[in-house]
């Protein structure tokens, strides 16, 4: 049987792994993995969650079942956390919450969800969009297709294009958004711009699926959450997506969720009813511990100043990495306009250097990046910055 099975090609994204792993050079960096890093280079466990954990430890009496929705203390903390205090949906009782297996779960779940409503949709993606954005839309079997974003030339959202896009969609197509700090690109869409695209969701009758996988990443906790609070406010339906994977730094525990938005209380009834059924056919029941531990941080105060803080720090060093970055390039060379690298959000930015450029600072320079020259700026070190800089001008200058 398993004779007839092809190998599949390597992920691109562990072969850099490691070839970063085997780099004896102490100079080397890693802006490939989309990881946060501090200025060590480490990926550490957040104080706020080793404390929230250790509380968790030593209360917990049995590794019983929770359920296949997951922690409902967990649920309702995170819709406090992505919708804000009081949201006027989440009173209105159309909100219904999953616990999901991380951020990939959530989506994955909200796909199938959508291809079980209605079997004939089409997913759109922006171009470009994160490279798991497909396998987990089209693995439900819904179909994908993608609509303008990116203007490379500016290192921002090209607008026009991507409102053009969208105004020529059949009612009821499914429109993936990534709630702040755009995955690979950095670019958000302004508050205007939001409220301009959400004008034309309700105008065409499209429905908004929402991916946030770094809420307070990017400008602040609510801040990043614009989007989100918005659609929710204004439409009948809404799909989000939420990971707790960067802000919590809780990676390998798996934890997210999957908020729905119905028309109706009872409309969200049923929705919940067969999103259980759906996990129950996939995994039965999400991963308890990462949950546990982000319901412990968002509901005692102490835990919850703390882990603002520690996002803040998260935040503000990005901010810093791109403003020094930004600074040294110009420096190095001045003849590229690179400012929109500060102007961006969040964990990505494409750096603008083409594949060859890319191998060189690899082999040459000892720095990590997908071919697409997709780097993640949290990967820098204040040591490195200048470094990166000059290899960068001296592709530049050299092609
Ligand atoms: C845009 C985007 N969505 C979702 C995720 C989900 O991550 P996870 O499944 O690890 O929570 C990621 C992680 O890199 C991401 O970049």
């Amino acid at each position: 049987m398993f004779e007839r099975l092809e190998r599949m090609p390597d992920d691109p994204i562990l072969g850099l792994m490691a070839a970063f792993r085997a780099d004896a050079d102490t100079r080397k960096v890693d802006l490939g993995v989309g990881v946060y890093r501090d200025d060590r280079g480490d990926t550490p466990v957040l104080d706020s969650v080793r404390r929230a954990e250790q509380a968790v430890l030593a209360r917990q009496t049995s590794k019983t079942y929770v359920a296949p929705a997951g922690n409902a203390g967990f649920n309702q903390a995170m819709e406090k956390l992505v919708f804000g205090e009081g949201h006027a949906t989440v009173k209105a009782g159309r909100v219904r919450t999953v616990q999901a297996p991380g951020g990939c779960g959530a989506l994955r779940l909200g796909a199938e969800l959508i291809h079980l409503a209605m079997p004939d949709a089409t997913v759109h993606v922006s171009t470009p969009t994160w490279a798991n954005h497909v396998p987990l839309m089209t693995g439900s079997g819904m179909k994908l297709d993608r609509y303008a974003y990116y203007d490379a030339r500016t290192g921002g959202v090209n607008f026009g294009a991507m409102m053009e896009a969208l105004d020529r969609l059949p009612q009821r197509a499914v429109v993936l958004l990534h709630g702040s700090c755009h995955n690979p690109t950095g670019a958000d869409l302004s508050e205007a711009q939001w409220r301009d695209v959400l004008a034309l969701v309700k105008r065409r009758g499209l429905v908004p699926f929402i991916d946030m996988a770094y809420q307070g990443l990017g400008t602040g906790v609510a801040e990043d959450a614009f989007g989100v609070r918005l659609f929710a406010a204004e439409l009948p339906e809404v799909v989000v997506a939420v990971s707790c994977s960067k802000n919590f730094g809780l990676y390998r525990e798996r934890t997210g969720a999957l908020h729905l938005i119905s028309e109706s209380p009872a409309a969200a009834d049923a929705v919940l009813s067969q999103l259980v059924r759906i996990a129950r056919t996939i995994y039965s029941m999400p991963p308890d511990h990462g949950a546990a531990i982000v319901h412990e941080i968002l509901t005692n105060d102490g835990l919850r100043a703390a882990w603002l803080d520690e996002v803040g720090a998260m935040r503000t060093r990005i901010a810093n990495l791109r403003r020094d970055l930004v600074s040294r390039l110009a420096k190095a060379y001045p003849q590229r306009d690179f400012s929109f690298i500060e102007r961006q959000r969040g964990m990505f930015s494409y750096l603008g250097v083409n594949v060859d450029q890319v191998r060189t600072l690899r082999e040459k320079h000892h720095v990590y990046m997908t071919d697409d020259s997709r780097s993640n700026i949290a990967g820098l070190r204040n040591e490195n910055i200048g470094c990166l800089a000059e290899a960068v001008a001296e592709g530049l200058a050299a092609a």
